[in-house]
């Protein structure tokens, strides 16, 4: 834990862990409270932002890309090994002409809870107090207090709470 790693770079308050890395020259907006676990690797791209808001947690060894937004709403809790992506990396053309969303920003409610090993793609909002199963790759939006899972994730069931 190293808050003063964090206070250093500007954000006070926000716990770091050891082993996190921050890369890119977009905006980290880190709130006191937040807390970044161990060996995350986060890239926020040029004129991208990614909010993390207190009691928000980003899991040990996430792996997270940020082009376009990220925010992570209060008490919102990633497990260890997800991935988020607010974009493809690419641009691609379709047989019909349309032309592809390559990056859109991604939110993710208060209370949420992201399953171990979960995949989240651009685009996607995460309504408050959804659970995320284990391995789901989220593709569209989920309610509030929905679980979804699986690939491509779709409900699954309701939650009333977790802790
Ligand atoms: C495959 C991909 C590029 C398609 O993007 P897209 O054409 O904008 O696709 P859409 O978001 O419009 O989704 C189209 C359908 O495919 C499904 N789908 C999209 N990506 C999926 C995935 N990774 N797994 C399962 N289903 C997927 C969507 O659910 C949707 O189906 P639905 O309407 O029944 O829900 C994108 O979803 C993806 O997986 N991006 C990650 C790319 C990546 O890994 N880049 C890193 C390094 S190169």
């Amino acid at each position: 834990m190293n808050r003063l790693r964090a206070s250093a770079r500007g954000h006070h308050g926000a716990k770091l862990q050891p082993g996190v890395t921050m890369r890119g020259v977009g905006t980290y907006d880190l709130h006191r409270g937040a807390i970044i676990r161990r060996q995350a690797r986060i890239h926020v791209g040029s004129g991208a932002r990614l909010t993390v808001m207190r009691g928000a947690a980003v899991g040990t060894r996430n792996t997270i890309n940020v082009e376009a937004g990220l925010t992570l709403h209060e008490g919102a809790e990633l497990s260890w090994d997800v991935e988020i992506m607010d974009t493809d990396f690419h641009d691609i053309e379709y047989e019909d002409g349309r032309r592809h969303v390559r990056s859109a920003p991604i939110s993710i409610g208060r209370h949420v809870l992201v399953g171990a090993r979960a995949v989240i793609l651009k685009g996607v909002t995460i309504g408050d107090g959804a659970i995320i199963a284990a391995g789901a790759v989220v593709t569209r939006d989920v309610e509030p207090g929905a679980i979804v899972a699986g690939n491509p994730a779709r409900p699954v069931g309701r939650a009333a709470s977790w802790r």
